[in-house]
């Protein structure tokens, strides 16, 4: 891409790449939570274009509405006011989703959410099954999974006999399972120890590069969201909107050695800096 490192720029400012294909188009986004204590503006006004194959992170503080987001982005929850167009579907109308426009969409969430009775294969290929797919195309499918995100040999085993790396594993194959080219992900590796999340993101890397993904991707940890991201949408609460958007212009696929170079660190610096003033 060409971008200019660690550029701040403005969040509705076109990318400079060869093929703009806007994949999720975010306009105006709003969602009100009324409750007895009043009104929360959890998300207010977001624009954001998300280009194809573009990894964006999103982050900031507790409780700015990332999540909210997120889940309007995945057909989850509808917005109070604003659209939100996939490959240029409008995604929400009168507050009923389109389901065409969510099918090639894969959500994962920090907890696994794995079925305790299911083995490995037998959770992957749940969406699978739902969907009405044979038994056998279901196994063939789920297997070649577990072997993408490195679980061949553990395709009979059960959610107990997994560390919470490989069960985030099971629920990132679950996810890939439909053959999303739009994958959501809340926080997937909030619960790891800081080894497995490193080892978690090297493979998420490699998993989204083989299938050309385009990933909205919402994490807490300011290195991780700078060595994932093309690009940081850093979103401030109360109410929550995007403060700012960060390109991240090291090439891809990236080594864990980049996290200590100057580029990485400066952009980190920066955006912690940045985050601190949030309150
Ligand atoms: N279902 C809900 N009902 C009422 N308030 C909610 C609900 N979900 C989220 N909120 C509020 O909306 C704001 C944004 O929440 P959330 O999107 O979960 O933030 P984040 O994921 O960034 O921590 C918070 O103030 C939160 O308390
Ligand atoms: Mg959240």
């Amino acid at each position: 891409m060409n971008q200019i490192q660690g550029d701040i720029v403005d969040a509705s400012a076109p990318i400079a790449n060869s093929t703009p294909t806007v994949r999720v188009k975010i306009e105006n986004l709003c969602k009100d939570f009324r409750t007895s204590k009043g009104v929360t503006n959890a998300v207010q006004n977001v624009s954001l274009d998300i280009q194809r194959g573009e990894f964006v992170t999103l982050v900031g503080r507790s409780g700015c509405g990332k999540t909210t987001l997120l889940r309007m982005i995945g057909g989850l929850l509808a917005p109070t006011s604003g659209t939100v167009h996939v490959d240029g579907k409008e995604l929400w109308r009168n507050g009923r989703v389109d389901s065409a426009a969510i099918a090639r969409l894969g959500f994962v969430f920090q907890d696994s959410n794995l079925l305790p009775w299911f083995t490995v294969i037998d959770n992957i290929a749940l969406p699978l099954k739902l969907r009405g797919v044979s038994k056998a195309e279901r196994r063939e499918r789920a297997t070649t999974l577990a072997g993408l995100v490195g679980l061949a040999g553990f395709e009979h085993s059960y959610p107990r006999q997994l560390s919470g790396g490989m069960r985030q594993r099971v629920a990132i194959a679950r996810a890939l399972s439909t053959e999303p080219d739009l994958l959501l992900m809340d926080e997937p590796f909030g619960a790891l120890d800081a080894l497995t999340r490193e080892r978690m993101n090297l493979e998420l890397q490699r998993i989204v590069g083989e299938t050309e993904s385009t990933v909205v991707f919402v994490t807490h940890d300011i290195p991780e969201a700078v060595f994932l991201g093309d690009r940081i949408v850093h979103m401030t609460p109360r109410p929550g909107r995007v403060h700012q958007t960060v390109s991240v212009d090291i090439p891809k696929p990236r080594e864990v050695i980049v996290q200590t170079g100057q580029e990485f660190n400066e952009i980190v610096r920066d955006l912690r800096t940045a985050l601190d003033q949030d309150g």
